[in-house]
């Protein structure tokens, strides 16, 4: 039953997603990182004498909302709060006058970007190694940004925060090393016990269910339209039937459209095609 209320919960809501969610399943691949959400800071120092350089990386994974607005920061120092990557570039000089200077301030990963420009790839061969997950973002300063966070999945590391890679032409590379990286079909504590067949549905099974949805509708449409023109006509025999000029004509339908297909199909497979037989 539960898995029935499951499969029509995605059904319906299916065409409503439209942002990325933590609980996610990439090449029909289920992954569950929603453990990753909350607020996580991560920054790299890279020695620019005479002064020092940081790349600071605030990251909200699964809040729609993203980051939120810092306190105590000037707006303009600060990414629009919706923005769930949100890069800063510092420029430290203890002897300047102002020490810390903000030099870029560089939205990664706003949350409204559409979903296309989101890729989550499974790393190894059933996803065990983990979850890619690229972003497309804005640009900034004429050059097009992009988020690499590679998220490793790893039975024993439980840092709170991802390792800040690399930052270079507009590519933040963040890597992360974590249990909930880890697909969630095999043996996660927290997948549903109903086996691996409850967890995902993969694109077959969504076939499968659009195919038993039309026929249950088919079936149900014939019995309300049978029992309706038996109460309302006092109808007989073929006349019970709803719509019977229609249905009469579908066999013929039918006929039609293969028999088009197949000259279709014949026609383009070359060589013995009728068009291509005239020498
Ligand atoms: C993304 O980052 C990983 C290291 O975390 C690196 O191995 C990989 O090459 C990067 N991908 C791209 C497209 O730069």
């Amino acid at each position: 039953m539960r898995r029935t209320t499951n499969l029509l919960a995605s059904i319906l809501l299916l065409p409503l997603v439209t942002a990325f969610s933590c609980s996610l399943t990439a090449s029909s691949i289920p992954y569950d990182i929603s453990p990753l959400s909350g607020l996580r800071e991560v920054s790299k120092d890279t020695p620019t004498p005479p002064t020092t350089s940081e790349a600071k990386v605030r990251m909200e994974l699964c809040n729609p909302e993203g980051i939120g607005k810092q306190d105590g920061v000037a707006d303009e120092d600060q990414c629009p709060p919706n923005t769930r990557v949100c890069l800063t570039l510092l420029n430290h000089k203890p002897s300047a006058s102002d020490p810390d200077r903000i030099t870029a301030v560089i939205p990664i990963w706003p949350a409204d970007i559409p979903d296309q420009d989101v890729f989550t790839t499974p790393m190894g061969k059933k996803g065990e190694q983990g979850l890619k997950v690229y972003v497309q973002g804005a640009d900034y300063a004429g050059v097009q940004q992009h988020l690499n966070l590679t998220l490793l999945c790893s039975q024993t590391d439980t840092a709170p925060n991802p390792t800040f890679v690399s930052y270079t032409s507009g590519l933040v590379s963040l890597e992360w090393a974590t249990p909930d990286a880890c697909p969630r079909s095999a043996d996660s504590p927290s997948a549903p016990s109903e086996g691996s067949s409850g967890s995902g549905m993969g694109f077959w099974g969504f076939i499968k269910f659009v195919f038993w949805l039309s026929i249950i509708g088919l079936i149900a449409y014939f019995a309300i339209g049978i029992f309706y023109n038996h109460q309302q006509y006092s109808a007989k025999g073929w006349d019970l039937i709803p719509h019977r000029d229609f249905w009469r004509e579908v066999p013929v339908l039918l006929q039609d459209l293969f028999s088009h297909l197949f000259a279709g199909l014949r026609g383009s497979s070359g060589g013995r095609g009728g068009y291509s037989s005239l020498g």
